[in-house]
């Protein structure tokens, strides 16, 4: 075992005495971007050493072997992919987060373990993967036309999620922010001059995420900021965009706001009962996604009422973890589900010193739950199924039209009527979305089938390779 001062310093946790980690789910969010104003924003050199920092911490504390929660049977050094599953959403941000997390997690096996590195071939010849051994982490990316989309974006294309948004923009408690922060941020007319697409009338708390990503990237990478943004002032616009953001993912009596909270659970429980019913097969799920994520989870998990710290954006490359683990010393996966319990971590960002700390879900006073009780409280709050989001969010993407099969996918009353222009395009659409959905549908199965001998089914995954989707990529990506 380290010393504890050393664990500490590596941001990691010591767990209680005799206790077995069985399998985790953790969820990350990028590291240093671009400002998300500008389209085509990527992460930068930093971001990527955020990542993959945080990456090489979750494997000091769940995969090394001198780790004492290393997960129970996972290799050490040479990746094993049935014993993983990682997923982010198909944007470049949050793909490149996931490799370079996943880079950390399993570095270049020249540097772990030369003997297993290279391979011998019968001429005698050996051969190790490039870059020293790189290793190869299967990433599934999900695209925004898939049904497995909706895991880490169910946000996005959900006209439910955005009424409810909507609502918020005309609360009362919006307008009145609005207003009493008209003047700060019109303060800002210089340091945003550069924004070529800004007009004064953006520059108010309509805008508080845009406004502070665009100064706080100015304030990492642009030597000078005209109008000079003194830290004081980038707090407050930090706090101004935590409170529009928490708002437009968590109303307590507004369940659509948090739909892409929702879907997380629901991807966050179906990973964890498959390391469950595979009896520990699958070791280590990984998400990569975006801060609205951790908002809306924040919200409808009760985090946000354990500390007011959870009203706030999470920074870059923050993490949290789904721990499944049993409270005793074992070599085998438990036979009794009883004896399993979930626990949940959080760390905020990537800095070392910052370290990963449990707190409890679901406003229970304990730091973890029974395997039971964390399954009945994740189902009250998961959406579960692609068709369950379909029907919450009534949504149009074109996957949803195979769960209106029943009847309900005739125009409903009140419909307005259209041309016959419009609805001869919309009925082009329509056909090469069935065409589309017919090919997408055989693609699943034989990949399905094939996926079927090859490893544990995990999340369901889809590919669909035509786009048939009107709904557009690049306008909606939130990272
Ligand atoms: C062995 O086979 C590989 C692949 O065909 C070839 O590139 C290499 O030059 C051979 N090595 C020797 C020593 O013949
Ligand atoms: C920061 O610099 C980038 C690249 O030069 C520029 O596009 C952006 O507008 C600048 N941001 C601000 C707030 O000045
Ligand atoms: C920015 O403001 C701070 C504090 O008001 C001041 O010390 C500093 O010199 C200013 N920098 C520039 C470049 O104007
Ligand atoms: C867990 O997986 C098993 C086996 O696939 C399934 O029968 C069960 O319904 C799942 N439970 C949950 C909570 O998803
Ligand atoms: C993470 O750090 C940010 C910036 O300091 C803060 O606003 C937020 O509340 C923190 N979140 C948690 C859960 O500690």
């Amino acid at each position: 075992m380290l010393p504890q001062s050393l664990l500490l310093a590596s941001g990691l946790v010591l767990p209680a005495v005799g206790e077995t980690v069985l399998g985790v789910t953790v969820f990350t969010r990028h590291g240093d971007r671009t400002s998300k104003h500008y389209p085509g924003y990527s992460l930068t050199p930093l971001g990527v050493q955020q990542n993959f920092r945080v990456g090489g911490d979750y494997r000091k504390r769940y995969i090394a072997s001198n780790s004492p929660t290393q997960i129970l049977g996972i290799s050490e050094n040479k990746v094993v992919n049935s014993q993983l599953f990682a997923s982010a959403p198909d944007q470049s941000v949050l793909l490149n987060t996931a490799t370079a997390f996943l880079q950390g997690l399993y570095p270049p096996l020249e540097e772990l373990d030369s003997d297993i590195a290279s391979q011998t071939i019968n001429n005698g010849s050996s051969y190790a993967n490039p870059l020293n051994g790189y290793q190869y982490v299967t990433l599934h990316g999900e695209e925004s036309d898939s049904p497995d989309t909706v895991w880490l974006k169910g946000d996005e294309g959900c006209p439910a999620a955005t009424a409810s948004m909507e609502r918020f923009e005309e609360s009362a408690q919006f307008k009145e922010k609005e207003q009493s922060t008209k003047s700060f941020y019109q303060s800002f007319a210089d340091a945003l001059s550069g924004v070529y697409d800004y007009k004064p009338s953006d520059l108010s708390y309509k805008k508080a995420f845009d406004i502070f990503d665009l100064l706080n990237v100015a304030s990492i990478h642009n030597a000078s900021i005209p109008g000079n943004v003194t830290a004081e002032e980038l707090f407050q616009l930090r706090t101004l965009a935590d409170s529009a953001e928490f708002a437009s993912n968590f109303d307590s009596s507004d369940a659509a706001r948090s739909i892409g909270g929702k879907t997380f659970a629901g991807a966050v429980l179906r990973q964890l009962n498959q390391t469950v019913s595979s009896k520990g097969k699958l070791k280590f799920s990984f998400f990569a996604g975006s801060y609205d994520t951790f908002l809306a989870f924040f919200g409808i998990s009760k985090l946000a009422s354990v500390s007011d710290d959870f009203h706030g954006l999470p920074i870059y490359a923050s993490t949290m973890s789904f721990e499944l683990f049993t409270p005793q010393t074992v070599s085998e996966f438990p036979s009794n589900t009883d004896d399993l319990r979930v626990r949940f971590l959080f760390r905020n960002g990537s800095d070392g010193a910052v370290p990963l700390r449990a707190f409890p879900l679901f406003g229970r006073s304990e730091e973890s739950l029974s395997w039971a009780e964390f399954v009945s409280f994740m189902k009250d709050i998961a959406i579960t199924s692609a068709e369950q989001w379909c029907n919450t969010c009534q949504s149009e993407l074109l996957f949803c039209n195979a769960y209106k099969a029943a009847g309900t996918s005739a125009s409903s009353p009140g419909q307005k009527s259209m041309s016959n222009a419009v609805a001869g395009v919309i009925g082009a659409m329509v056909t090469l979305g069935v065409v589309s959905l017919l090919g997408a549908m055989a693609f699943i199965l034989v990949r399905r089938r094939q996926a079927a001998r090859r490893e544990p089914a995990v999340i369901r995954r889809v590919s669909v390779n035509e786009k048939g989707s009107v709904y557009s990529d690049s306008a909606s990506e939130s990272a």
